[in-house]
């Protein structure tokens, strides 16, 4: 009886976790099944790295679902927004953790021209098109690759082929997306993107972060510095107007660590359109470091670097308490910040701002790295 007990038991595991590999160097990289989508089994990718810490992954989005980190006491919190089942994804959610793509955040009317082409995509954000359209990257099934490469770093390889005019793009896009999770608690993003035609693109990643926990209240009190000297101000649709403007005086000027409470009501006209913090900053790329987000009382912090020239400071602005993630945690209203690295919003209409052109034979590589620690 209890043989049997047993067999069944190792059985479901075996079933369960279809790849387990715990290695001697001490961290391990695990999937199971999440469900199926669009004729495509989807999984849920657990990698620990040797300090016990855990990066989960899935395929749908090629998505970051769970970031656990311990606090200054060893507590540990999982800090990013996630759901516990596909279904929540499939649903539509507010890209949590997704990769996004082929354009990150907004084109005007939904319309761009290249080599006098003009090219009209899918609309999804009043005249606009945001993320890509409603089909966009963050809502496929992506190929994966599970390797902890030649140096031991538990990683995820994710890859995606969008056809030629998928959401209205020109050109058939390899994509390739590689999370590294390293012992040093940095989720290292790569990005590698060829294209058979000329195209744009923009991609990121969309994490909601809460240093306090996910669903444990709002990121007012986080402590924020982004290396920016200007920002792209918006209209009334978040587009930007095709001018930077200095932070200096202004309520966007986070080269100085400020809360993101601090100035986030103030009567500011740009405030006031995002519903809060919700623009492009022009990176100075001058450090290593290119924004630090720190909260004191669990003393979590976070460092991200990037090789782009623009990262959206979004504060959740449009979170209004309807959506509940892990644990049936409500993620309120700015209950998460993200810092998704960009090119700026619609490029592909002004000429001022750094091409986002992808050229065939000139693949676009790219790399953003998020770093925690505590203080
Ligand atoms: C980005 C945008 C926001 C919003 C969120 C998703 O950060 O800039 O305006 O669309 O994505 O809800």
């Amino acid at each position: 009886m209890k043989g049997s007990y047993l067999l069944t038991t190792l059985v479901i595991a075996l079933m369960v976790f279809s790849c387990n590999q715990k290695t001697d160097e001490g961290y391990s990289m695990q999937k199971k099944v999440f469900g199926d989508y669009d004729g495509k089994e989807v999984v849920l990718i657990t990698l620990k790295n040797s300090e016990g810490n855990t990066l989960k992954l899935t395929n749908y989005g090629a998505t970051i679902v769970w970031i656990e980190v311990p606090d200054r006491d060893g507590n540990m919190e999982n800090i990013t927004f996630g759901y516990e089942t596909l279904d929540e994804y499939t649903n539509g959610d507010p890209y949590f953790g997704s990769v996004v793509g082929r354009y990150a955040n907004r084109i005007a009317k939904g319309k761009f021209i290249l080599d006098d082409i003009e090219y009209n995509l899918a609309i999804n954000n009043g005249m606009n098109t945001l993320h890509g359209g409603p089909g966009g990257w963050h809502s496929v099934v992506w190929d994966y690759e599970i390797t902890d490469n030649e140096e031991n770093i538990p990683s995820v390889i994710f890859r995606y082929h969008s056809p030629d005019m998928e959401e209205g793009y020109p050109g058939n896009m390899v994509i390739e997306v590689t999370y590294q999770w390293t012992d040093n608690n940095e989720i290292i993003i790569d990005y590698n993107c060829s294209t058979d035609k000329k195209t744009v693109l923009n991609i990121t990643n969309h994490a909601y972060f809460n240093l306090k926990g996910a669903g444990n209240g709002d990121i007012l009190d986080h402590e924020v510095t982004i290396l920016a000297s200007q920002f792209t101000p918006v209209d009334q649709d978040l587009i930007p107007f095709g001018e930077n403007i200095a932070v200096e005086g202004t309520p966007f000027d986070f080269t100085q660590s400020h809360i993101v409470g601090e100035r986030i009501e103030e009567d500011n006209e740009q405030l006031v359109l995002g519903g809060g913090y919700d623009h492009n900053f022009v990176l100075d790329n001058v450090e290593e470091v290119d924004a630090i987000v720190y909260e004191p009382k669990s003393g979590r912090m976070m460092e991200m670097i990037t090789d782009q020239p623009g990262v959206q400071l979004y504060c959740g602005n449009f979170l209004d308490g309807t959506e509940a993630g892990h644990g049936g945690k409500v993620y309120e209203h700015r209950g998460g910040l993200c810092l998704e690295t960009q090119h700026f919003p619609d490029s592909p209409n002004q000429s001022a701002f750094p091409s986002s052109v992808v050229e065939p034979g000139s693949p676009f590589k790219s790399r953003t790295v998020y770093r925690f620690s505590v203080k």
